[in-house]
């Protein structure tokens, strides 16, 4: 068994917070998109938004060791790729990090500025580290906007594995998928 990346492919840590991580940001953007058109009556009013912010946490709180597990490994080989291929890939898969830090933090933000903590599923709290009022709207909006561009990086992103697996027939998505091919 793999646990760590190597050329050829990526261990098990990195395949199972991928894909649970994927899953995870595609379900909050949806839960985030219902959510916001709930009426006072529903009885899902104030825990839907509940768990978008508690589940949005934890998700914080698995980047940052996704990013430095990221650092501490070597990339898979993308020499198969041609040159274009292989910026524009260089350039989601590493941006991908910022532009999710910063969704989550402006989610942190506009739900902490009127100065009360995030309660993480009862189980612990988050302080609020600045408590400005006018923030909310603003911490608002760039969430908004951030989401959608996500959103959009992230189908460009599963096209391009589904290009390189069906058409290109590589091993990009099976590395990423079931990791390095047994002979490597
Ligand atoms: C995986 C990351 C996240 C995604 C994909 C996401 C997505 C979304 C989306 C699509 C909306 C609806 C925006 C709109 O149409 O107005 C939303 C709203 C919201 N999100 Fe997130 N979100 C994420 C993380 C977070 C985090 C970490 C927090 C806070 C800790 C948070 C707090 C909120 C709140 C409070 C709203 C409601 C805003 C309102 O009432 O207008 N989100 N989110
Ligand atoms: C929110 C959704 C997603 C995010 C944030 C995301 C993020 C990433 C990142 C950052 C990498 C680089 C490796 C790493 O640092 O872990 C990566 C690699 C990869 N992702 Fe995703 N991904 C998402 C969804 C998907 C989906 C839906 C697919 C396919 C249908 C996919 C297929 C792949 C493949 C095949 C690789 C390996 C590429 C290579 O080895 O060159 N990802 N992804």
């Amino acid at each position: 068994m793999h646990i760590r990346d190597t050329t050829a492919g990526y261990g098990l840590p990195t395949r199972i917070v991928h894909w649970l991580m994927a899953v995870a940001i595609v379900g909050m953007y949806v839960l985030g998109l219902w959510m916001v058109e709930l009426d006072y009556y529903s009885p899902y009013y104030r825990t839907a938004p509940d768990i978008h912010r508690s589940v949005g946490m934890l998700l914080l709180f698995l980047l940052v060791p996704r990013f430095i597990w990221r650092l501490a490994n070597v990339m898979p080989s993308d020499d198969e790729l041609s040159p274009i291929e292989r910026r524009a890939a260089q350039i989601v898969h590493w941006g991908f990090y910022p532009l999710l830090l910063a969704l989550m933090v402006s989610g942190y933000l506009m739900s902490t500025a009127d100065g009360r903590p995030i309660e993480v599923f009862d189980w612990f709290s988050v302080p609020a580290l600045v408590h400005d009022k006018a923030m909310e709207k603003a911490a608002g909006e760039v969430h908004e906007v951030l989401a959608n561009i996500t959103m959009i990086v992230v189908l460009l992103h599963a096209a391009a594995s589904l290009k390189h697996h069906f058409l290109d027939r590589s091993r990009i998505l099976a590395r990423m998928w079931s990791g390095p091919a047994n002979n490597q």
